[in-house]
């Protein structure tokens, strides 16, 4: 009855996760969720008529025009009939997985990655090839025989902060990674939905900035800046790939919500938009050194990890390596959410002991309570 390609439809465990964990009681280290008390409170009342009309599925002119303007200040070289706005940067994966995929194609992606980056590229029947991460980058040597070896359509990069391991590369890696990119003309995918979210001020140009020859698409989101129910995001694109990438966009819903729209460019546009952001990166990181502390004192001895300088999560190695994913449900049962990190890797036989825990959601008095919980499954499993 269906269409071939549903059977590699997944389940993602995190919206399964993410349901148990909202019962009452849970302390939830699971989600990627940003803290509802950093949401801004809009004069919807105030919200121009026109916005109520149909819209161009590329994206409000204005709000292209901002978003050009924040990258080339980023460093990307672009103008806004690069920018192409998404219900979502998730949007932007299902389109250039539709641009570049097919059945068998080759992805690679970096080991670990996101997990709902990787259910999109298996719908579309990639075979995901995982680079692994080291502390600041990539292991080049895999990624260049990856490349040899599986000849893959794209590379999936999140270098920023990212989701699941708060990696960021460092500089050198970025210049590293745009060689190797430029070397063999791979098209990059790069997606920063975390780059705002940066507590040490940490230098990180975008890799696609720094390409000479191979085709990229940038991702960014309004997601974790300004609030997620909005579903507002872009990409920006390759002058070679924009005209296909807003074809698919019109085929898959028209365009993005336009209120959505107005509310992100009225974030953009605002003089107070750099204290917003500076008060916004000011609550994150004192969850995140308050988690840092929680878990010094309820975990040094049975894990390892490195504080991330940006980003919602900490990556967690257990010293005695066993697979997380059964410690799941004994955990939810304690009252404690966690991510197993097994799920975000694309190999069959993913390497286990890993965890990962989100930061920003949780009230930092409740963050020793829920490690002591998660301990205790640990201890009794
Ligand atoms: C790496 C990454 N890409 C994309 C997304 C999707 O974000 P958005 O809310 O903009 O669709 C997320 C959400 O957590 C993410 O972690």
């Amino acid at each position: 009855m269906f269409a071939e390609r549903i059977q590699h439809l997944t389940s993602s465990i995190i919206r399964e996760i993410l349901a148990a964990a909202q019962q009452p009681g849970v302390i939830s280290f699971a989600g990627g969720l940003p803290a509802a008390g950093s949401f801004p409170e809009p004069d919807w009342s105030v919200l121009p008529t026109y916005v109520k009309q149909y819209g161009m599925s590329e994206g409000e002119p204005e709000l292209r025009e901002a978003i050009a303007a924040d990258a080339r200040a980023k460093g990307i070289r672009c103008e806004a009939n690069q920018v192409l706005v998404l219900s979502g940067s998730q949007q932007g994966l299902d389109l250039v997985s539709k641009l570049f995929i097919d059945p068998h194609s080759s992805v690679l992606v970096e080991s670990p990655t996101y997990l709902a980056a990787l259910q999109c590229f298996r719908l579309f029947q990639a075979d995901c090839q995982g680079v692994p991460l080291k502390a600041n980058g990539l292991d080049m040597a895999t990624f260049e025989s990856q490349v040899r070896d599986h000849k893959p359509r794209f590379a999936y990069l999140i270098p920023s902060f990212q989701n699941p391991s708060g990696t960021c590369y460092d500089q050198a890696a970025r210049h590293e990674t745009a060689a190797m990119l430029d070397k063999y003309g791979l098209p990059l995918l790069e997606d920063e939905p975390y780059c705002e979210l940066d507590y040490d001020n940490v230098e990180k140009p975008p890799i696609c900035s720094l390409l000479q020859r191979a085709p990229w698409i940038y991702q960014g989101s309004f997601s974790k800046i300004l609030m997620p129910g909005l579903r507002v995001g872009y990409l920006i694109a390759h002058p070679s790939l924009i005209a296909p990438l807003v074809r698919l966009k019109q085929a898959a819903d028209l365009h993005t919500n336009r209120p959505g729209q107005w509310l992100a460019l009225d974030y953009l546009r605002s003089a107070e938009k750099p204290q917003r952001l500076a008060r916004l990166q000011g609550f994150y990181r004192e969850r995140r050194d308050a988690f840092a502390a929680a878990l010094e004192s309820e975990f040094a001895d049975i894990a390892e990890w490195q504080v991330p300088s940006g980003g919602l999560f900490f990556w967690l190695k257990l010293k005695q390596v066993r697979d997380t994913r059964p410690l799941l449900q004994p955990a939810l049962e304690a009252g404690v959410a966690f991510m197993p990190g097994e799920a975000f890797f694309a190999e069959e036989q993913p390497p286990l002991g890993y965890l990962r825990l989100n930061f920003s959601h949780t009230e930092p008095e409740l963050m020793v309570e829920g490690l002591q919980r998660l301990r205790k499954v640990l201890e009794s499993a």
